[in-house]
Protein backbone atom coordinates (compact mmCIF):
# COMPACT_ATOMS: atom_id res chain seq x y z
CA UNK A 1 0.00 0.00 0.00
CA UNK A 2 1.46 3.71 -0.69
CA UNK A 3 0.79 6.69 1.47
CA UNK A 4 0.65 10.34 0.03
CA UNK A 5 1.30 13.70 1.86
CA UNK A 6 0.78 16.30 0.33
CA UNK A 7 0.92 20.00 1.89
CA UNK A 8 -0.55 22.90 1.00
CA UNK A 9 -3.71 20.46 -0.27
CA UNK A 10 -6.40 22.88 1.04
CA UNK A 11 -6.29 24.72 -2.89
CA UNK A 12 -4.50 25.30 -5.90
CA UNK A 13 -2.00 22.06 -7.49
CA UNK A 14 -2.33 20.59 -3.84
CA UNK A 15 -5.65 20.11 -4.66
CA UNK A 16 -5.94 18.83 -7.98
CA UNK A 17 -2.57 16.52 -6.90
CA UNK A 18 -5.08 15.23 -3.88
CA UNK A 19 -7.80 14.60 -6.16
CA UNK A 20 -5.59 12.47 -8.77
CA UNK A 21 -4.27 10.26 -6.16
CA UNK A 22 -7.68 9.58 -4.77
CA UNK A 23 -9.07 8.37 -8.05
CA UNK A 24 -5.67 6.16 -8.38
CA UNK A 25 -6.78 4.43 -4.97
CA UNK A 26 -3.90 6.33 -2.77
CA UNK A 27 -4.35 7.03 0.65
CA UNK A 28 -3.38 10.85 1.11
CA UNK A 29 -2.78 12.96 4.03
CA UNK A 30 -3.44 17.08 3.51
CA UNK A 31 -1.57 19.34 5.46
CA UNK A 32 -2.07 23.03 5.53
CA UNK A 33 -3.83 25.73 7.37
CA UNK A 34 -7.26 25.46 6.02
CA UNK A 35 -9.24 22.11 5.20
CA UNK A 36 -10.99 20.98 1.85
CA UNK A 37 -14.01 19.25 2.49
CA UNK A 38 -14.15 18.03 -0.66
CA UNK A 39 -11.50 16.31 -0.84
CA UNK A 40 -12.64 14.46 2.29
CA UNK A 41 -16.18 14.02 0.29
CA UNK A 42 -14.02 12.68 -2.80
CA UNK A 43 -12.17 10.02 -0.67
CA UNK A 44 -15.02 9.08 1.58
CA UNK A 45 -17.05 8.49 -2.31
CA UNK A 46 -14.12 6.63 -3.28
CA UNK A 47 -13.76 4.84 0.24
CA UNK A 48 -9.94 5.77 0.30
CA UNK A 49 -8.16 6.45 3.55
CA UNK A 50 -7.68 10.59 3.97
CA UNK A 51 -6.70 12.36 6.93
CA UNK A 52 -6.38 16.39 6.90
CA UNK A 53 -3.87 17.90 9.37
CA UNK A 54 -3.82 21.56 10.47
CA UNK A 55 -0.20 22.82 10.61
CA UNK A 56 1.44 26.00 9.93
CA UNK A 57 4.28 25.61 8.01
CA UNK A 58 6.14 28.46 8.85
CA UNK A 59 6.19 27.84 12.44
CA UNK A 60 9.32 24.67 12.56
CA UNK A 61 7.78 23.77 16.27
CA UNK A 62 4.63 22.95 14.66
CA UNK A 63 6.01 21.12 11.47
CA UNK A 64 8.25 18.57 14.09
CA UNK A 65 5.32 17.70 15.90
CA UNK A 66 2.57 17.29 13.24
CA UNK A 67 5.46 15.44 10.61
CA UNK A 68 6.79 13.17 13.61
CA UNK A 69 2.62 12.59 14.49
CA UNK A 70 2.38 11.47 10.86
CA UNK A 71 5.48 9.84 10.39
CA UNK A 72 4.90 8.12 13.19
CA UNK A 73 1.42 6.63 12.12
CA UNK A 74 2.56 5.90 8.61
CA UNK A 75 5.25 4.01 9.26
CA UNK A 76 3.74 1.68 11.30
CA UNK A 77 1.65 0.26 8.72
CA UNK A 78 4.72 -0.62 6.79
CA UNK A 79 3.93 0.96 3.55
CA UNK A 80 5.27 -0.10 0.49
CA UNK A 81 5.82 3.66 -0.58
CA UNK A 82 5.51 7.30 1.23
CA UNK A 83 5.26 9.62 -1.44
CA UNK A 84 5.93 13.23 0.00
CA UNK A 85 4.84 16.05 -1.97
CA UNK A 86 6.13 19.04 -0.31
CA UNK A 87 4.09 21.54 -2.50
CA UNK A 88 2.54 24.45 -0.04
CA UNK A 89 4.45 27.63 -1.23
CA UNK A 90 4.11 31.48 -0.85
CA UNK A 91 5.14 34.09 -3.03
CA UNK A 92 5.47 37.43 -1.48
CA UNK A 93 7.10 39.32 -0.77
CA UNK A 94 6.33 41.03 -4.18
CA UNK A 95 8.81 44.11 -3.67
CA UNK A 96 12.55 45.33 -5.11
CA UNK A 97 15.54 44.56 -2.55
CA UNK A 98 15.95 47.56 -0.06
CA UNK A 99 11.70 48.11 0.08
CA UNK A 100 11.02 44.43 1.52
CA UNK A 101 9.75 44.12 5.39
CA UNK A 102 11.68 41.58 7.61
CA UNK A 103 8.02 39.56 8.39
CA UNK A 104 6.88 38.17 4.82
CA UNK A 105 10.67 37.69 3.86
CA UNK A 106 11.42 35.05 7.46
CA UNK A 107 7.98 33.52 5.95
CA UNK A 108 8.66 32.71 2.56
CA UNK A 109 11.97 31.26 3.31
CA UNK A 110 9.94 29.05 6.00
CA UNK A 111 7.16 27.83 4.05
CA UNK A 112 9.19 27.55 0.34
CA UNK A 113 12.23 26.20 1.66
CA UNK A 114 12.87 25.48 5.52
CA UNK A 115 9.75 23.41 5.99
CA UNK A 116 10.35 20.99 3.04
CA UNK A 117 13.95 20.94 4.13
CA UNK A 118 12.78 19.61 7.76
CA UNK A 119 9.79 16.76 6.45
CA UNK A 120 12.35 15.64 4.09
CA UNK A 121 14.70 15.44 6.51
CA UNK A 122 12.60 13.49 9.04
CA UNK A 123 11.28 11.11 6.75
CA UNK A 124 14.32 10.13 5.14
CA UNK A 125 15.71 9.67 8.76
CA UNK A 126 12.99 6.61 9.68
CA UNK A 127 13.25 5.52 6.47
CA UNK A 128 16.40 2.94 7.10
CA UNK A 129 14.53 1.58 10.06
CA UNK A 130 11.76 0.02 7.55
CA UNK A 131 11.30 -1.63 4.13
CA UNK A 132 9.35 1.42 2.51
CA UNK A 133 10.85 3.25 -0.04
CA UNK A 134 10.17 7.00 0.72
CA UNK A 135 9.62 9.36 -3.11
CA UNK A 136 10.18 12.81 -2.36
CA UNK A 137 8.62 15.56 -4.94
CA UNK A 138 9.51 19.25 -3.94
CA UNK A 139 7.67 21.76 -5.88
CA UNK A 140 9.65 24.43 -7.57
CA UNK A 141 9.18 26.90 -9.76
CA UNK A 142 10.74 28.95 -13.29
CA UNK A 143 11.81 31.79 -10.64
CA UNK A 144 14.53 29.03 -9.19
CA UNK A 145 16.98 29.31 -12.54
CA UNK A 146 15.50 32.79 -14.04
CA UNK A 147 15.64 36.14 -12.39
CA UNK A 148 11.95 37.82 -12.12
CA UNK A 149 12.63 41.78 -10.57
CA UNK A 150 10.39 41.38 -7.46
CA UNK A 151 10.65 38.02 -6.80
CA UNK A 152 14.35 37.69 -5.46
CA UNK A 153 12.84 35.82 -1.89
CA UNK A 154 10.56 33.84 -3.98
CA UNK A 155 13.68 33.05 -6.18
CA UNK A 156 15.62 32.36 -4.17
CA UNK A 157 14.02 29.77 -1.73
CA UNK A 158 13.37 27.93 -4.73
CA UNK A 159 16.67 27.50 -6.55
CA UNK A 160 17.77 26.70 -2.21
CA UNK A 161 14.78 23.75 -2.81
CA UNK A 162 16.36 22.75 -6.51
CA UNK A 163 19.75 22.59 -4.66
CA UNK A 164 18.62 20.71 -1.65
CA UNK A 165 17.06 18.23 -4.20
CA UNK A 166 20.21 17.65 -6.37
CA UNK A 167 22.11 17.18 -3.47
CA UNK A 168 19.67 14.88 -1.13
CA UNK A 169 19.30 12.56 -4.66
CA UNK A 170 23.39 12.29 -4.29
CA UNK A 171 23.45 11.73 -0.73
CA UNK A 172 20.65 8.42 -1.53
CA UNK A 173 22.59 7.61 -4.72
CA UNK A 174 25.45 6.63 -2.20
CA UNK A 175 23.63 5.65 0.59
CA UNK A 176 22.53 2.76 -1.88
CA UNK A 177 19.05 3.52 -0.53
CA UNK A 178 15.48 2.93 -2.98
CA UNK A 179 14.47 6.76 -2.28
CA UNK A 180 14.21 8.96 -4.96
CA UNK A 181 14.04 13.07 -4.75
CA UNK A 182 12.50 14.62 -7.73
CA UNK A 183 12.06 18.61 -8.00
CA UNK A 184 8.76 19.67 -10.05
CA UNK A 185 8.24 22.74 -11.70
CA UNK A 186 4.60 23.04 -13.14
CA UNK A 187 4.22 25.97 -15.03
CA UNK A 188 2.35 29.34 -14.72
CA UNK A 189 -0.86 27.85 -13.44
CA UNK A 190 -4.75 29.12 -12.67
CA UNK A 191 -4.20 29.57 -8.99
CA UNK A 192 -4.76 31.99 -5.77
CA UNK A 193 -0.51 32.41 -6.33
CA UNK A 194 -1.37 34.07 -9.95
CA UNK A 195 -4.20 35.88 -8.47
CA UNK A 196 -1.74 37.30 -5.56
CA UNK A 197 1.01 38.46 -8.36
CA UNK A 198 -1.82 40.05 -10.22
CA UNK A 199 -2.70 42.14 -7.66
CA UNK A 200 0.54 43.49 -7.13
CA UNK A 201 1.47 47.16 -8.45
CA UNK A 202 3.75 47.45 -11.68
CA UNK A 203 6.66 49.59 -9.50
CA UNK A 204 7.09 46.48 -7.13
CA UNK A 205 6.88 43.40 -10.10
CA UNK A 206 8.20 44.71 -13.65
CA UNK A 207 6.29 41.94 -15.55
CA UNK A 208 3.35 42.08 -14.13
CA UNK A 209 1.54 43.21 -17.22
CA UNK A 210 2.52 39.93 -19.12
CA UNK A 211 1.41 38.06 -15.94
CA UNK A 212 -2.25 39.72 -16.62
CA UNK A 213 -2.36 38.79 -20.11
CA UNK A 214 -1.90 34.87 -19.36
CA UNK A 215 -4.86 35.57 -17.22
CA UNK A 216 -6.53 37.91 -19.97
CA UNK A 217 -5.40 35.02 -23.22
CA UNK A 218 -5.93 32.00 -21.18
CA UNK A 219 -2.54 30.86 -21.36
CA UNK A 220 -2.48 29.45 -17.55
CA UNK A 221 -1.91 26.05 -17.18
CA UNK A 222 -5.12 24.23 -15.43
CA UNK A 223 -3.94 22.40 -12.20
CA UNK A 224 -5.92 19.21 -13.09
CA UNK A 225 -4.03 18.87 -16.13
CA UNK A 226 -1.01 19.50 -14.09
CA UNK A 227 -0.93 16.65 -11.40
CA UNK A 228 -2.49 14.40 -13.66
CA UNK A 229 1.03 14.49 -15.63
CA UNK A 230 3.20 14.89 -12.32
CA UNK A 231 1.19 12.34 -10.69
CA UNK A 232 1.41 9.70 -13.79
CA UNK A 233 5.44 10.52 -13.80
CA UNK A 234 5.47 9.66 -9.79
CA UNK A 235 3.38 6.59 -10.33
CA UNK A 236 4.72 5.26 -13.27
CA UNK A 237 6.91 6.92 -15.05
CA UNK A 238 9.75 5.96 -12.78
CA UNK A 239 11.34 9.53 -12.52
CA UNK A 240 15.32 9.81 -11.94
CA UNK A 241 15.86 10.80 -8.89
CA UNK A 242 18.03 14.20 -8.16
CA UNK A 243 16.42 15.61 -11.53
CA UNK A 244 14.12 18.82 -11.76
CA UNK A 245 11.05 18.02 -14.30
CA UNK A 246 9.50 21.10 -16.08
CA UNK A 247 5.62 20.29 -16.71
CA UNK A 248 6.71 21.05 -20.52
CA UNK A 249 8.29 18.33 -21.17
CA UNK A 250 5.80 16.03 -19.71
CA UNK A 251 2.91 17.63 -21.72
CA UNK A 252 5.25 17.05 -24.92
CA UNK A 253 5.62 13.07 -23.95
N1 LIG B 1 0.62 29.07 -9.55
C1 LIG B 1 1.70 29.15 -10.32
O1 LIG B 1 1.66 29.72 -11.42
C2 LIG B 1 2.99 28.49 -9.88
C3 LIG B 1 4.08 28.57 -10.76
C4 LIG B 1 5.28 27.95 -10.38
C5 LIG B 1 5.36 27.27 -9.19
N2 LIG B 1 4.27 27.21 -8.34
C6 LIG B 1 4.41 26.48 -7.07
O2 LIG B 1 3.37 25.51 -6.99
C7 LIG B 1 3.05 25.26 -5.61
C8 LIG B 1 1.54 25.37 -5.41
O3 LIG B 1 1.17 26.71 -5.74
P1 LIG B 1 -0.35 27.14 -6.01
O4 LIG B 1 -0.30 28.06 -7.15
O5 LIG B 1 -1.23 25.95 -6.00
O6 LIG B 1 -0.60 28.05 -4.72
P2 LIG B 1 -1.96 28.44 -3.93
O7 LIG B 1 -3.15 28.17 -4.77
O8 LIG B 1 -1.69 29.81 -3.43
O9 LIG B 1 -1.95 27.40 -2.73
C9 LIG B 1 -0.91 27.43 -1.80
C10 LIG B 1 -1.07 26.29 -0.81
O10 LIG B 1 -0.01 26.41 0.16
C11 LIG B 1 -0.56 26.37 1.46
N3 LIG B 1 0.18 27.23 2.38
C12 LIG B 1 0.61 28.50 2.18
N4 LIG B 1 1.17 28.98 3.30
C13 LIG B 1 1.11 27.99 4.22
C14 LIG B 1 1.51 27.88 5.58
N5 LIG B 1 2.08 28.90 6.23
N6 LIG B 1 1.27 26.72 6.23
C15 LIG B 1 0.66 25.69 5.60
N7 LIG B 1 0.27 25.73 4.32
C16 LIG B 1 0.48 26.87 3.64
C17 LIG B 1 -1.99 26.88 1.30
O11 LIG B 1 -2.82 26.31 2.32
P3 LIG B 1 -3.56 27.13 3.50
O12 LIG B 1 -3.72 28.54 3.03
O13 LIG B 1 -4.83 26.38 3.70
O14 LIG B 1 -2.62 26.99 4.66
C18 LIG B 1 -2.39 26.34 -0.06
O15 LIG B 1 -2.94 25.05 0.04
C19 LIG B 1 3.86 26.29 -4.80
O16 LIG B 1 5.01 25.68 -4.29
C20 LIG B 1 4.24 27.34 -5.84
O17 LIG B 1 5.41 28.04 -5.49
C21 LIG B 1 3.09 27.82 -8.67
Amino acid sequence: MKYAIITGASKGLGESIAKRLLQEQIAVISVSRTENIELKNLAIEKGIEFKHVSCNLSLEKEIQEVFMEIAHCIFEKNPTEILLFNNAGVIEPIQKVGNLDQTPIIRNIKVNLIAPILITNLFLSQAPLTNTKVTVINVTSGAAIRSFEGWSVYGSSKAGLNMFTQTTAIEQADLKTKNVIIGFSPGVMDTGMQETIRSTSGDAFKELEKFKEYKEKNLLLETDTVAQRLVELVLRGNPESGRVYHIKELLES
